[in-house]
């Protein structure tokens, strides 16, 4: 047999570090934007499956379905009419372009404004992956004071003038403000029209990220999008990851069209999975608000489950903020403790979570922070992961103190 060319002699500069070989989920697995395996609904889909495909499965053959770049119609037609009923939103489906997962709007969109050394402005404790992809693009990540109620309008005016006496003016705000990831916050209304006033006097573009919008606690209102207060100064992405299934690989942009028409041919792609943007169109035109009721229902009872063993397993050491909704809760332990350090021992131990600087903008003021997802495992699970993760915790810096935590059962 002939050798083999030698590869790693002609790859090309800058690549990203070589992937892992991928190991099976842990048992206490505390990670990543999962959904809860018992609330995909199987035979909902099934027949939206056999319906649309009957009626329009022959469009499969032509690319796009014969429809255009920005996606199949009807899902278009769902994303325009949910978001409109639920986040004020008023664009048409020629606003929408369906993505393959919000990540690779993420992707379209960073790569439309971010030039080396531009200034990014994104909320101190942020979804790792916006950060990562600004970074990568050599952008200079500044970080957003928070609040339990998303960005602190007063600290923003002040970092923005203090920015532009030194020269800098941002090119844009990244902000979640509606289930903020990791904090899970919700930006009220004053403080919407507060931060679209200083993108406007500043001349700053606002990159609303709304992925985990959908799932809200009963009884939560959100205010409307920071994109239906002011389409010109914003632009507006979505994702069907986290209302329904992110191995789907669904999201959506929503900008007006002169950015619209900058922003599709970046998609690099030949279009997202037809048959998936079918199917859940299907679905979610007649299902969605009874899927969304239920799911939120069980995720906040997942919520409580896990904020209980918290309580009862790291007593005063630990606190939580209150999520008004989504997957994730952030918790801080006392000064001192660094997460990063707790990794490989929980590890060993079978329990993964994510330390607290890879969720922010600087490892400063977020290194005894932590954020553990609770949508897919079960109640037990995650009873019997923070005990764990406890455990370790004690043992790594004896935190918790025993004696802080109520009587064990
Ligand atoms: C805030 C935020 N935006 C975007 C994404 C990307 O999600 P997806 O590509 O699955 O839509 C995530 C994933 O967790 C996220 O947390």
């Amino acid at each position: 047999m002939a050798a083999l060319i030698d590869y790693s002699k002609l790859y090309s500069d800058g690549l990203p570090d070589p992937a892992a070989k991928w190991a099976p989920f842990p048992k206490y697995y505390f990670v990543g934007g999962n959904n809860d395996p018992e609330e995909i609904p199987i035979e909902g889909l099934v027949e939206a499956a056999a319906s649309v495909l009957r009626r329009e499965g022959s469009k499969l053959a032509i690319y796009n379905l014969g429809m255009g770049p920005q996606g199949y119609p009807n899902l278009r037609q769902f994303v325009a009419d949910k978001s409109r009923a639920q986040r004020g939103i008023p664009a048409s489906i020629d606003d929408i372009v369906i993505t393959t997962g919000s990540g690779q709007g993420l992707d379209m969109i960073s790569r439309l404004l971010v030039n080396p050394g531009d200034t990014v402005l994104c909320e101190e404790f942020c979804y790792q992956g916006a950060l990562n992809r600004f970074r990568k693009l050599g952008a200079k990540i500044e970080g957003m004071k928070l609040d339990g109620d998303g960005i602190v309008i007063d600290a923003l005016a002040q970092q923005l003038a203090d920015l532009k006496a030194k020269g800098i003016t941002p090119k844009f705000i990244y902000t979640i403000p509606t289930i903020q990831n990791p904090t899970a916050s919700i930006l009220p209304l004053d403080r919407r029209h507060g931060l679209i006033k200083l993108a406007r006097d500043y001349n700053v573009a606002i990159f609303e990220d709304e992925c985990y919008a959908d799932l809200l606690w009963e009884g939560v209102e959100a205010p409307p999008a920071l994109y239906a207060l002011d389409p010109g100064c914003v632009i507006h992405l979505g994702s069907f990851s986290k209302c329904l299934a992110p191995a789907l690989r669904l999201g959506y942009i929503i900008a007006e069209w002169e950015i619209m028409r900058r922003l599709l041919p970046l998609k690099g792609d030949s279009g997202t999975g037809a048959l998936d943007q079918m199917i859940v169109a299907e679905y979610f035109s007649k299902n969605f608000n009874q899927h969304l009721g239920h799911l939120n229902g069980v995720l906040h009872d997942k919520l409580k489950a896990m904020v209980e063993a918290v309580e009862r397993e790291f007593g005063a050491s630990a606190e939580c903020w209150a999520p008004k909704g989504g997957i994730f809760l952030w918790i801080k332990l006392p000064e001192g403790i660094d997460t990063r350090k707790l990794m490989k021992p929980a590890a060993e131990a079978g329990i993964i979570f994510n330390e607290g600087p890879a969720w922010a903008v600087s490892p400063h003021n977020s290194s005894n922070h932590l954020r553990l997802c609770f949508a897919m495992p079960s109640k037990q699970v995650i009873r019997d992961g923070v005990a764990a993760f406890a455990q370790v915790c004690y043992e790594q810096t004896g935190i918790p103190l025993r004696s802080a935590n109520v009587q064990r059962a």
